[in-house]
């Protein structure tokens, strides 16, 4: 028996979970005003890598003495800068519960030989906060993307801590509030929450962070693009715009565009308000369905950003193929593209919340992945 289509369809299929979806209000035409052709150290470029630093100091409400730096390759680039600049002075402690946690230690354990003290939960869980100790150096993930878990807050981090927190905030800033007293260093890749273009990485440093860098030098070397330091002082440069190496320019505008559209919605809290109105919609859906649910165990910590989502029918025979099934319906329908769980999380979907998406799209999509789980159930049989 055909089951019958919703009538509704999502005005914007776009839920993936980067590049996320752009500002509704995007279209090429808005980033005419790029300086291309220029050089980014002319006063046109500069200005507008300045205006991109302080921009996002002004929406995310980043202190005053706190340095914001506009760095290579993603916020990839901004994580590895951090960690090969800064650990190694004292104990380490790596947390993960996800792939691109997983990532970070691999980094620190295998290629710094740092001697780290591991933490790790495995998908839908969270490690035990309350056991880090934060005279240690922490490295962590706010919103584990692949696992659509979060920490519920950051209680667990000393106001008189000794050592840094290192946060990988890619998939939180600019959806979730983000305590920058407890936060020494903090990175974000433009194509993530504001729907920006990848290539630069974001990297926030805390006065601590800044004195860590000024008075320690790793025992191995540092190739240029991971630099912020000469002679022992901090590049000031690189935080007021004059970039290592060579930014796109065309990037820049469209994070300046994603900037002015932010502040159009209310700034943050417009875009956190965002975020989980379009959660809220889906955890109800999985609330409403006893065949899906969030992956996320504890409900203090599932993402507003990466929603991830489980089978949970028992007639289900293949959960993998199940659910890349599901998923391909709905890629095919155009109804929702790039929506499958990420390839080292457990099978199941991923739907990205973040303030770029409109709540009207995934209420329209959500009765569609009903059905399409109905018409893959009669499939399988
Ligand atoms: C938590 C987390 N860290 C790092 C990355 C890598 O980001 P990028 O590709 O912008 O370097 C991602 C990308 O999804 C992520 O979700």
């Amino acid at each position: 028996m055909a089951i019958e289509q919703p009538a509704t369809r999502p005005a914007n299929p776009r839920f993936s979970s980067g590049p996320c979806a752009k500002p509704p209000t995007f279209d090429v035409t808005k980033l005419a005003d790029a300086a291309l052709g220029r050089s980014h150290r002319a006063a046109i470029g500069k200005d507008k890598l300045k205006a991109a630093i302080e921009g996002t100091r002004e929406v995310l409400g980043i202190p005053a003495d706190y340095k914001i730096g506009i760095v290579p390759a993603s916020d990839t680039g901004a994580v590895e800068m951090a960690l090969w600049s800064l650990l190694g002075e004292r104990k380490v402690e790596m947390l993960a519960w996800e792939s691109f946690g997983s990532g970070w230690v691999t980094d620190v354990v295998k290629q710094l030989k740092i001697d780290a003290e591991v933490k790790t939960a495995d998908y839908g869980q969270i490690v035990d906060l309350a056991s880090v100790d934060c005279n240690n150096d922490v490295v962590f993930t706010w919103n584990g993307t692949t696992a659509g878990v979060r920490v519920p807050n950051a209680d667990w981090i000393a106001d008189d801590r000794e050592g840094l927190t290192i946060c990988d905030a890619t998939s939180a800033a600019f959806a979730m509030d983000l305590p920058w007293d407890k936060l020494d260093v903090t990175t974000f890749s433009w194509q993530k929450v504001l729907g920006g273009e990848a290539a630069h990485g974001m990297l926030i440093l805390s006065p601590r962070a800044v004195e860590r860098l000024e008075s320690y030098t790793p025992a191995w070397p540092l190739p240029k693009i991971f630099r912020l330091t000469k002679g022992g002082k901090l590049i000031d440069g690189i935080f007021t715009g004059a970039t290592i190496n060579t930014p796109s320019m065309l990037a820049v505008e469209d994070y300046l565009f994603a900037l002015d559209w932010a502040r159009s919605v209310g700034g943050l809290k417009g875009l956190i308000a965002r975020a989980d109105a379009n959660a809220q919609a889906v955890f109800d859906f999985c609330d409403a369905n006893d065949w899906i649910a969030n992956l996320a165990e504890d409900d203090a910590t599932r993402s507003n950003t990466s929603v991830c989502l489980k089978f949970t029918d028992d007639r289900i025979k293949d959960g993998a193929a199940f659910a890349k099934a599901v998923a391909k319906r709905l890629e095919n329908e155009n109804i929702a593209l790039d929506i499958g769980a990420y390839r080292d999380a457990p099978a199941g979907l991923r739907i990205w919340c973040g303030g770029t998406v409109e709540t009207a799209d995934i209420e329209a999509m959500l009765p569609w992945l009903a059905w399409a789980f109905e018409a893959e159930i009669e499939a399988q049989a």
